[in-house]
């Protein structure tokens, strides 16, 4: 597939800008990258703190011909990526892992976050907006964040020259041509590949919180459509499809 790379050095988010590009007919493989955000969003309406030259900010544009009822699998998608892309560019001794449904956690805590977004033409998907923040440089964080994170800087220690945005930035692109072309060939592959690249898919003890409840129990696997399943300690199996992820164990 082709890219096409813009690059800013300030923009308010990059999802924002590309989303309003793609309602304008711009093409597949139109990537964004800046190097601030005074904007970033995150997950669930959430503020994607986004300093200067600290993280890479990317958002990629693509037009997949599917099935509306396959997006939620692009979320998914997204994770895979982002785990390819980290994994070839990390010492094997480092952890990698994607935590449900597509952040990525390096040594157990979270270095990459992916807002997924989409437009529709009438009922047919017209475009998905893969925005993806990746921690490279930063060495501090401010307190009270959801989930602890990490950079690649912080996971790689003080010996280890760690991967530039530039060099993560080529990494995701190649990443994607990868799994995207996969992806259209048939869809529902991504499932077995996302549980072979996660812990959380089989057997592990979560909580997650949906608004103001908060569901606790065991994983059972993805459901066809995306949905992680629980098991709770009622002996219920309960989709998860929203929902902050955390691990208890
Ligand atoms: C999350 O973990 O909640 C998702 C965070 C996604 C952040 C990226 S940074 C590039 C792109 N532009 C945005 O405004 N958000 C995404």
């Amino acid at each position: 597939m082709h890219f096409h790379v813009l690059h800013r050095e300030t923009i308010d988010s990059t999802n924002t800008a590309l989303k309003r590009m793609a309602s304008e007919g711009a093409s597949e493989g139109t990537c964004l990258y800046a190097d601030e955000q005074t904007a970033g969003r995150g997950r669930f309406d959430r503020h994607w703190l986004s300093p200067r030259g600290a993280g890479l900010y990317l958002s990629i544009l693509l037009r997949p011909k599917i099935e509306t009822t396959y997006l939620p699998l692009m979320s998914l998608l997204g994770g895979v990526i982002v785990f390819d892309a980290l994994r070839a560019l990390t010492p094997a001794d480092l952890a990698l892992d994607i935590k449900y449904p597509n952040d990525i956690l390096l040594e157990g805590k979270k270095v990459c976050g992916i807002l997924a977004e989409a437009g529709f033409s009438g009922h047919a998907l017209a475009w998905v907006v893969l925005g993806m923040g990746v921690n490279v440089g930063q060495t501090e964080f401010p307190d009270g964040l959801l989930y602890p994170p990490t950079s690649l800087k912080l996971a790689f220690g003080e010996q280890c020259p760690h991967p530039t945005r530039e060099d993560v930035l080529q990494g995701i692109l190649d990443a994607t041509a990868t799994r995207y072309a996969e992806f259209l060939d048939h869809p529902p592959a991504i499932l077995q590949t996302w549980r072979e690249h996660s812990s959380f898919a089989e057997g592990k003890i979560i909580t997650v919180s949906v608004g103001d409840r908060k569901l606790e129990g065991t994983t059972r696997g993805l459901r066809d459509d995306g949905a992680l399943l629980v098991e709770t300690a009622a002996g219920t199996v309960e989709p998860v499809t929203v929902g902050d992820v955390v691990s208890a164990r």
